[in-house]
């Protein structure tokens, strides 16, 4: 109950940090994903600070974080991604606004960590979010966002690499 109840608070919690320090680890492992892996440090900072906008609350917490950290000195792609991890996909597009790649991998980091900050998977992240704060469903679009970029990046692989060493395809960028 106790547990519950501080999970609830709408400042940064234990379980919020725990689960931007796993965002951060993810992104910076899975870079090399997206052709980012030259830019890991910046994308750990990118997960370690994605939901510091909790500060004023849930409601409006990425565009709340984005600006706080713009003010700080963060650079605009990432403050892109950050003020966006939240939206939907269809909404970016119809805005004319890029999908860019440090978008997809904040979605793909934010959308397979849990709030203990281990990887639970997609599968598991999904339901946990929709119990949590219902379905408006952005969070399967994002998913399928991934899906369309890493296939586009590898047409022959489907699904994400079994191990860490990615595609074994010659000159395959995964
Ligand atoms: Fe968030």
């Amino acid at each position: 109950m106790a547990e519950h109840a501080e999970a609830d608070k709408k400042h940064i919690n234990k379980y919020k940090m725990a689960h931007m320090i796993g965002c951060a680890e993810y992104m910076r492992d899975n870079a090399y994903r997206y052709g980012l892996e030259d830019r890991k440090d910046e994308m750990y900072v990118i997960g370690l600070l994605h939901d510091v906008g909790y500060l004023g609350g849930r409601d409006g917490h990425e565009r709340y974080g984005a600006e706080l950290l713009r003010g700080m000195g963060l650079s605009e792609e990432h403050v892109y991604a950050i003020k966006n991890h939240r939206s939907h996909p269809d909404d970016l597009r119809k805005a004319g606004m890029a999908i860019t790649p440090e978008l997809l991998l904040l979605w793909d980091a934010d959308l397979s960590i849990g709030r203990t900050g281990y990887n639970v998977g997609h599968y598991e992240r999904l339901k946990d979010i929709r119990r949590r704060y219902g379905d408006d469903g952005a969070p399967r679009a994002c998913l399928d966002e991934i899906r369309k970029y890493r296939i586009k990046r590898c047409p022959e692989r489907t699904s994400p690499p079994k191990e860490s060493g990615g595609c074994a395809r010659e000159a395959c960028e995964r």
